[in-house]
Formats: structure tokens, C-alpha cells, sequence
């Protein structure tokens, strides 16, 4: 039944036909106040039957907001949908309360306004809801616009910047349809392929340097940009801004919620057609959209249904037309000097690793399509799963135990990538970046800081930008605490809280009451007492200096023999 449902799901999409339409691109809109209603709408995709989607400001996706750095933005976000939403700005640095996770829920016919300043460099971000396990539906049933922030360094180069005519958005997204032309979720048939909302897209580009702003807004699947003609292109700017110089390449992969600038030459090419492809061909398998994920029992149920997965696929018809009157004709030498964080002056290392989750005691979880958790757990609203310090700089590790590559997103900050797969990054993920692709049983390293907003209660979010794996649970929260304040430390009762755990330098410990008021020490796995400090009349949080101590393994243990607490440390120079 399940497969005939499919079939049926394909056969429609076919009927669709192959005529072409003009690319939409959304309106923009910009100033310092906006007003953003998500609306329930319609659109006809395919004859005769109209499909409904959700939109904001009108029946699918989103006005782009096209806005400067350093401006403070008000957003009122009202809720026209039947069922809650909320509205994250993905990629943005903002304080937690203003970033739209989980728990800023907008009810119905409520509205929610943020407002904030604009610290991000110039760049392409992107909005979408993010309710838990509500992302999906959501965003696949059309809410996610993009954001374009300028700032003086980028105004300052001779980039292409009038959007809809040199300065294209490109929000790629595939989406499935059930037989009835509704927009289905939770099944491979993402066979349809769309951008800016449009199926089947044609783009009338000008003869002369064109700046094309690429988002995958899509659930699941990832892609492999090129040409047709196999021309070069030039990538300017990762997730969080430009590059320090433009980087030629002739394909770029991207996966759900990465974006990319690049700049395509059509000088002299006046009445040719050039069509943009995602050659999924060339993927590495364990890539949801290469021709295979996972392995034996470990697969995706209907995944090689997909005639998309693992096959070249057009993505926009381009029809370049005469030059228009005031081109870029140049490919800038160098853009915007690249400043990344040094790992060397980090003082936290956080492992976090990507396994399969059982769900129930005797379920086997399969290691390419979940569930998923991170660090041995599945989400929830009333866990905060890592608790970071203001101003700390923390190298993470990415460990990918799964057979399928995970998009890891983390909220609040941009990182640089340091290492993938043991090796320095390639080009194009050298920047700043909010998401980076783990593939299968690898590893990434990326450095970052914790500058600006604490907050002890309200949470960011970490998550799997599968959309299908986050909505499962895929995702962790953070905090952003400020240690100089101890009044806003969380302090669990009976034991003892540590921070930073590993340990480079110094140690802060903060005791429950029960711990008493003795002495703690540090003891090491053979059970040799290595330090031991009185705590009576200390201040909190008490410190210690770890470092002459060894790196390892240690417990911390109390004094006091009627209530012995214990508590992993570990010491990493
Ligand atoms: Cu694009 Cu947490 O999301
Ligand atoms: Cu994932």
C-alpha cells in the first residue's frame, strides 16, 4: 500500500509537466520595522488543483528582509495559522530570547516582537519556524524567507547588489506531494525541485557579473551546484559573511541550511541557456541525496524510490539576455579580511557525538535513518544539555557514529571550521559558518565564542538540520552563563557542578549544600589523591588550579564520609 501510495505520489509530479516558469523572486522588503503575518494560502503547482501552503505576507514562503549591520530592528511576527508556530533567525547573533527556538512559542492569532540589534556581518541568513517537532511541517508547507544583511565593507566592494536583477535569491528546496497534490511530509518522494517557491524555474539573467545567494531550504537533501556548460563559478561568502578572497570553483556542495554567495561570469554569453544543476551523481554516498545512504538493514525505507537520489538534476533555466546598464564586470580580487578564531587560546574542548537512539527497550535503532540523538539523548524543552560560559572559547568536536552525513547547526554564533576528516577544511568551508556537514563515521572541529548575551534560563538551541531528524529530537540546548556573577549559577543540591569540564587551567566547582563545608579532592583513576583544597569560607564558585595536573581522567570527590559525592572531571591541556 505504502509503495502504491508512492508510485501513485511520482506518476503526479511527472503530470506536472516540464512547462517552464519565470523565477519567482520574493519581494523584499527593508527599514527597521517589520511586519511579518504567517497566513495560511494556496497555489496552483500542478493544473487543476490548488495546494495548500503557508506563507508570510502572502500564500508561500517569505518577504527577503534586506537590512543593514548595526541597525535595531523591531519584527512583529503575528500568527495567522490555525496550530502554534514561532520564528527563529537562523544564523543571527542575538540573545536567546529573542531567538525564536522552541519555547517562543506565537499562538494563535498572537504576535511576538522581537527586537534586536543587527551584529552579524554582511551576509545571507534565513527565517523559519522552529516549534518542536514542528519544523518540518512547517517549513515544508512554505515558511522560510531569507534575510540579506549589508555593512560598510561589503557596500564598499564592486559586488552585484540589486536584488531581482543582478542579486538573485536562490531558495532551493524539494518537496514530496501525496496523490492529492498536498504537500506530504515524512516519505522519500521529495521529487519535486523548487526555488523561490517556483516549480519548473527559468531565470532571465543579464550578460555580466551575476551575484546568486544560495540557500538549501530543503528538509533533507543536499546538493551539488554546477553548470551545465561546466563554467566556473566564484564563491564570496559562507553562512556568516565573505570570504577574504573569492574562491573559483566548479561545484559547491550545500546542505539544508548552509548557504553560499557565488559570482557567475556571463559576460559575452547573450542568448545562451545555462542551466544550474545539483550533480548528486558525484555525492559521496552516506549524503541524504547521493545514490545510496547507509548500508544492509541500515537504510532509509523507500529511499531508492527517489529518482532524484544520486542523479543529476537541473535546479534553474537560465536564459541570459543583453548586458543592462550598469553591470559589475569584474570578479573582485579580495573581499573582506578573514580574522578566525585562534584554537590555541580556547579553553574548552565539548565532545559531541551523533549515535542512534532506541526509542523503546528492545527497538534496534537503524544507524541511517534514526532515531537519532546527540551525546546519548533526544531533546526535550527541560533539559539544558551544555551550559557554556561568557567569553569562553570552546573548541567542539563533531563525532558522526551514524551511516548518514548530519548538517550540525548550532544558534547564537558563527564558528571556522578547523578540522574535517582529520584535515584542515576545504575552501569552501573556510569562514564563518553556523552549519557544517559531518559525514558518516567522520568527524569536524570547529572553534567559537560565547561573547555577548548571557542568559542562565532561556536556552539556544544545537541540532541535526535534517529537518526530519531534528523534529525527532536530533537537538540539544545550550546556555550562556556569566560565572562572574555567581548568583545566576544554576546550583544542583547534592552534588557538585563543574565547569569548564575538560579543564585546561583552572577548575570551578560549585558544592550542593550537602557536600558540606571540608575539604574536596582530586583523585586520579588508580585512586592517588593529586590536590585537595579546603572549601570552608571559600567564594563561589571555588577555584582551583589544575594546571600542573596531568591530563586524565579524575574524580572530585568531598570530605565528608557520611555524604560522599563523587563527579567526573576531566584535565586537558
Ligand atoms: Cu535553521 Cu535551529 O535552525
Ligand atoms: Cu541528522
Amino acid at each position: 500500500m505504502k509503495y502504491l501510495f508512492f508510485v501513485l505520489g511520482y506518476f503526479a509530479v511527472i503530470a506536472g509537466g516540464n512547462a517552464q516558469n519565470a523565477l519567482i523572486i520574493p519581494p523584499s522588503i527593508s527599514g527597521t520595522s517589520f511586519q511579518l503575518n504567517v497566513q495560511n494560502g494556496t497555489k496552483v503547482f500542478y493544473t487543476g488543483t490548488s495546494t495548500p501552503t503557508y506563507g508570510i505576507n502572502g500564500p508561500i514562503l517569505a518577504p527577503t528582509l534586506i537590512v543593514n549591520k548595526g541597525d535595531s530592528i523591531t519584527l512583529a511576527v503575528h500568527n495567522g495559522l490555525t496550530v502554534p508556530t514561532t520564528m527563529h533567525w537562523h544564523g543571527l547573533h542575538v540573545a536567546a530570547y529573542n531567538d525564536g527556538g522552541p519555547g517562543q512559542i506565537i499562538g494563535i492569532n498572537a504576535t511576538w516582537s522581537p527586537s534586536f540589534v543587527l551584529r552579524n556581518n554582511a551576509g545571507t541568513y534565513w527565517y523559519h519556524p522552529h516549534g518542536a517537532g514542528q519544523t518540518d511541517p512547517q517549513v515544508s508547507k512554505g515558511l522560510a524567507g531569507m534575510i540579506i544583511i549589508h555593512d560598510s565593507a561589503e557596500m564598499q566592494l564592486n559586488l552585484p547588489r540589486t536584488y531581482g536583477v543582478d542579486d538573485i535569491p536562490l531558495i532551493v528546496q524539494t518537496k514530496a506531494f501525496d496523490v492529492l497534490q498536498q504537500i506530504a511530509i515524512s516519505t522519500e518522494m521529495d521529487t519535486a525541485i523548487f526555488v523561490n517557491g517556483t516549480l519548473h524555474p527559468t531565470f532571465q539573467a543579464p550578460a555580466q557579473v551575476i551575484r546568486f545567494r544560495l540557500l538549501n531550504g530543503s528538509s533533507m537533501r543536499s546538493y551539488n551546484f554546477g553548470f551545465s556548460n561546466n563554467q566556473s563559478f566564484y564563491q564570496i561568502a559562507t553562512d556568516g559573511g565573505l570570504k577574504d578572497t573569492p574562491v573559483l570553483l566548479n561545484r559547491l556542495r550545500l546542505s539544508p541550511g548552509e548557504r553560499a554567495e557565488i559570482l557567475v561570469d556571463f559576460q559575452g554569453m547573450n542568448g545562451q541557456n545555462v542551466d544550474l544543476i545539483s550533480y548528486a551523481s558525484e555525492m559521496m554516498n552516506g549524503i541524504y541525496g547521493a545514490a545510496m545512504v547507509g548500508m544492509q538493514e541500515d537504510t532509509i525505507d523507500g529511499y531508492s524510490q527517489n529518482f532524484l537520489n544520486g542523479a543529476d538534476f537541473t535546479i534553474l533555466n537560465i536564459n541570459i539576455i543583453p548586458i543592462n546598464a550598469s553591470p559589475v564586470t569584474s570578479i573582485p580580487s579580495s573581499l573582506t579580511p578573514y580574522t578566525p578564531y585562534n584554537k590555541d587560546s580556547s579553553t574548552v574542548t565539548r565532545y559531541i557525538v551523533f549515535d542512534t537512539l532506541r526509542k523503546l527497550p528492545l527497538d534496534r535503532p537503524n544507524l541511517a535513518d534514526g532515531p537519532f540523538g546527540i551525546n546519548n539523548k533526544s531533546f526535550s524543552m527541560d533539559t539544558i544539555n551544555i551550559s557554556t560560559t561568557i567569553n569562553s572559547q570552546e573548541v567542539w568536536v563533531l563525532v558522526n557514529k551514524t551511516l548518514v552525513a548530519h548538517p550540525f547547526h548550532i544558534h547564537d554564533v558563527q564558528f571556522n571550521v578547523i578540522e574535517q576528516s582529520g584535515s584542515s577544511p576545504s575552501t569552501s568551508q573556510v569562514g564563518w559558518k553556523d552549519v557544517v556537514l559531518v559525514l558518516p563515521q567522520d568527524s569536524v572541529k570547529f572553534v567559537t565564542r560565547f561573547e555577548t548575551f548571557a542568559n542562565a534560563t532561556v536556552p539556544y538551541m544545537y541540532h541535526c538540520h535534517l529537518l526530519h531528524h531534528e523534529d525527532d529530537g536530533m537537538m540539544g540546548q545550550f546556555i550562556v552563563v556569566d560565572n562572574t556573577n555567581t548568583s545566576i549559577q544554576p546550583i544542583s543540591n547534592n552534588t557538585f557542578d563543574i565547569f569548564p569540564n575538560p579543564a585546561n587551567q583552572q577548575l570551578k566547582v560549585i558544592a550542593g549544600e550537602s557536600v558540606g563545608s571540608g575539604t574536596i579532592s582530586l583523585i586520579d583513576v588508580s585512586g592517588r589523591t593529586v590536590l585537595t583544597k579546603n572549601i570552608a569560607n571559600n567564594s563561589y564558585p571555588i577555584q582551583i588550579d589544575v594546571a600542573s595536573i596531568t591530563n586524565g581522567l579524575y574524580y572530585l570527590v568531598n570530605s565528608d564520609p557520611q555524604q560522599k559525592h563523587a563527579a567526573k572531571v576531566i584535565i586537558q591541556h
